[in-house]
């Protein structure tokens, strides 16, 4: 079973949200819970940055904020995706408790939508922190022990969500032997379908040196094994996609939190997966920023 949140049910909201004496917003909210599901549809998100007080702000960014005006994004969209994906730097910086418990609050009308939702650690975060604040993940049976990674198949793709943490607050990230021999088998014995691989840290390249350091032998796994599409990461707050040498795209998310570059957008991006590809477009917090909803089609290689 892939480790996430599952979707919260309709019967749970409603108890909740008349608990909690919610009944003003109760209308468009249960508007949003009824949406059919596009099942080739995820939203990825990336770098939320979360801290335990909603209140925290860096770099002129409040990123409980931002977590919230993408939930609400995603409400508001005509067909929601049928998963949703963050993928590292759930915390802020040292992955404290207290930031795994805002995390999960702040998660709760994007599960309610019925998505579940698909999560990565990042170098911001703390592996028995983020076991012991997201329930049932530490139970959960994982294909790699000590790691939080997960196989989550789809009609059109199979998903490899990737652990590169490697020391908390410290920005390299690594997989390891382990876990890259799990990867190969993985794959191996899915050859089936496309494949996109999933992790928070970039791979190698000059301009990005804090990436993952075992990015060589990933791309050693991953190259010859032709099913492999795209690998889709965070880390360094720039949205952009590129081509490996492989053919094997290379999609950089956006943070949902702050840029580290001004002129860089913030936000989020809604993947389509077709027969022989994906569309990505990207949703930019700013809606003046000139990259706000930009599309990009992906070709898989053969
Ligand atoms: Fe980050």
């Amino acid at each position: 079973m892939p480790i996430h949140l599952p979707p919260l049910s309709r019967r749970d909201f409603l108890v909740r949200s008349l608990l909690a004496g919610a009944g003003a917003t109760l209308g468009s909210r249960l508007f949003a819970a009824e949406k059919p599901a596009d099942p080739h549809s995820w939203a990825l998100l990336s770098d939320t940055h979360i801290d335990a007080s909603r209140a925290k702000a860096m770099r002129d960014v409040n990123m409980a904020d931002n977590l919230i005006a993408v939930s609400k994004e995603l409400a508001a969209l005509p067909q929601r995706p049928a998963n949703v994906l963050v993928n590292g730097d759930c915390a802020v910086l040292r992955g404290e408790p207290g930031d795994y418990a805002t995390f999960v609050e702040l998660l709760k009308p994007i599960r309610e939508m019925g998505a579940p939702v698909h999560l990565t650690l990042g170098n911001h975060d703390e592996r028995e922190h983020f076991w012991a604040g997201i329930a049932g993940t530490k139970a959960a049976k994982r294909p790699v022990e000590d790691k939080h990674a997960a196989l989550v198949r789809s009609e059109r793709a199979n998903w490899f969500l990737l652990d590169s943490l490697d020391k908390v607050n410290v920005t390299p990230g690594v997989l390891g032997a382990a876990q890259l021999k799990w990867l190969g088998d993985a794959l191996d014995a899915n050859a089936d379908k496309p494949a996109i691989i999933v992790a928070h840290h970039n791979h190698a390249e000059a301009e990005h040196k804090g990436g993952l350091m075992d990015s060589d032998a990933l791309f050693a796994v991953l190259a010859p094994r032709k099913q492999v599409k795209a690998y889709i990461f965070g880390h360094t707050h720039n949205w952009r996609t590129l081509r490996h040498e492989s053919g094997i795209h290379l999609v950089n998310l956006p943070p949902v939190a702050y840029v580290f570059r001004p002129t860089r957008p913030n936000g989020w991006v809604q993947a389509w997966l077709q027969p022989d590809g994906m569309k990505l477009k990207l949703n930019a917090l700013d809606p003046k920023h000139p990259e706000h909803g930009q599309t990009v089609e992906l070709n898989w290689r053969s």
